[in-house]
């Protein structure tokens, strides 16, 4: 279901004016075992990601040396000064009845056309008086963790789309896990990430501390702890997994489902997202302040620069890890570093 504007005010009710905000297509950009932010300079990092925004993101981008700006030559987001990179577990269908895998296609989100990625957000949540204070250049941070095996619903979920979906992102016909029943229009990924910021650090050692969720996690309410007064953009990711092809009832229930993130969590509370800031000058800034005029919303922002579907799908960039990851549809006989599969 397209979640819009309509959501927004309904979640915003409790706050003085409903505001817009950004939702825009990024398409793949490159889908390969690298991960700058936890893994830098490792190539291969441990596991798959799949990868959208800026065509500089590298196996390194040190904070406050590296300059997605400048560095890249193109991106595929929607806002052409968005140079950001943002990134995913790939996730791969593990045949229960011969053990291979191959990678879920992805299909593009509702009212956006673009080619594998996904569907980024920056929402005003957390900013009271309309004012939110954009990312600086360096900053990154991540939401979720690969290592968790804990529901933690509110801020990563799973939609399972055709069968018995709610309204706004991560309520509580969401799943935490990846759904144990049949998606017969897909599963959509979410990933929101903290809306509050120390104000100072433009990371911490676990990519986390320097920022925090509003309230108890998720979408917040306007009010951030005083340990991180400030009000930031609430950046959500969406990925559509295509999993509506994956049709066999003896695969699902009972606690089954045949599908594995790249880090080998058969379960799916470990899906997590990385966000490592790359947009041009104060373009972000003014398109949050540009937010409360009705003049910027959605993949619509009159502040900000645009470019077509056309030229966004035609940024890509060359594996620098080159492997297979799974090509469209064809099967391979395990995770992409041999990564091994729990399901508990
Ligand atoms: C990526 O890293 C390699 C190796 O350090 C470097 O040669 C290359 O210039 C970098 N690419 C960009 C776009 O910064
Ligand atoms: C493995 O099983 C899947 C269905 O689960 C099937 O589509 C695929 O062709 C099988 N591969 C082999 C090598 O048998
Ligand atoms: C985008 O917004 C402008 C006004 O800011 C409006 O004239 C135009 O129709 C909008 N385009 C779409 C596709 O909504």
């Amino acid at each position: 279901m397209f979640w819009n504007t309509i959501a927004t005010g309904a979640l915003l009710a409790q706050s003085a004016s409903a505001q817009n905000m950004l939702r825009f297509g990024c398409s793949q950009l490159t889908i390969e075992r690298a991960d700058p932010l936890v893994n830098p300079g490792m190539g291969p990092s441990p596991h798959t990601h799949q990868i959208i925004g800026g065509n500089s993101f590298n196996l390194s981008m040190e904070p406050g040396v590296f300059d997605p700006v400048t560095r890249s030559t193109c991106t595929t987001c929607t806002y052409s000064e968005d140079f950001s990179n943002y990134w995913t577990a790939a996730l791969y269908f593990k045949s229960p009845e011969n053990g291979t895998y191959q990678r879920v296609p992805q299909y593009a989100n509702v009212g956006i056309q673009q080619d594998g990625g996904m569907t980024v957000y920056y929402m005003p949540y957390s900013a009271k008086n309309n004012k939110m204070t954009a990312f600086k250049p360096g900053f990154r941070m991540i939401a979720g963790d690969p290592t968790t095996k804990k529901n933690n619903r509110i801020s990563i979920c799973h939609r399972c789309l055709g069968n018995g979906e709610g309204f706004a992102p991560c309520d509580n016909k969401d799943f935490g896990e990846l759904p144990t029943k049949y998606c017969p229009k897909g599963i959509r990924a979410t990933v929101i990430f903290p809306s509050c910021w120390d104000g100072k650090n433009l990371d911490s050692p676990d990519h986390k501390s320097h920022v925090a969720y509003s309230n108890s996690g998720g979408l917040g309410s306007p009010n951030c702890p005083s340990s991180h007064p400030v009000a930031i953009p609430q950046v959500m990711y969406e990925i559509m997994w295509d999993t509506g092809r994956y049709k066999n009832d003896a695969w699902y229930g009972n606690g089954k489902q045949p599908f594995v993130y790249s880090f080998g969590d058969g379960v799916g509370y470990g899906q997590h997202g990385d966000y490592l800031f790359g947009w041009k000058d104060d373009s972000l800034q003014k398109a949050m302040d540009a937010l409360p005029s009705g003049k910027c919303a959605n993949a619509n922002c009159s502040v900000l620069k645009i470019q077509s579907a056309k030229d966004a799908m035609a940024c890509k960039k060359k594996q620098q890890v080159v492997e297979d990851v799974g090509k469209d549809g064809a099967w391979i006989k395990e995770l992409p570093g041999g990564v091994q599969v729990t399901t508990k």
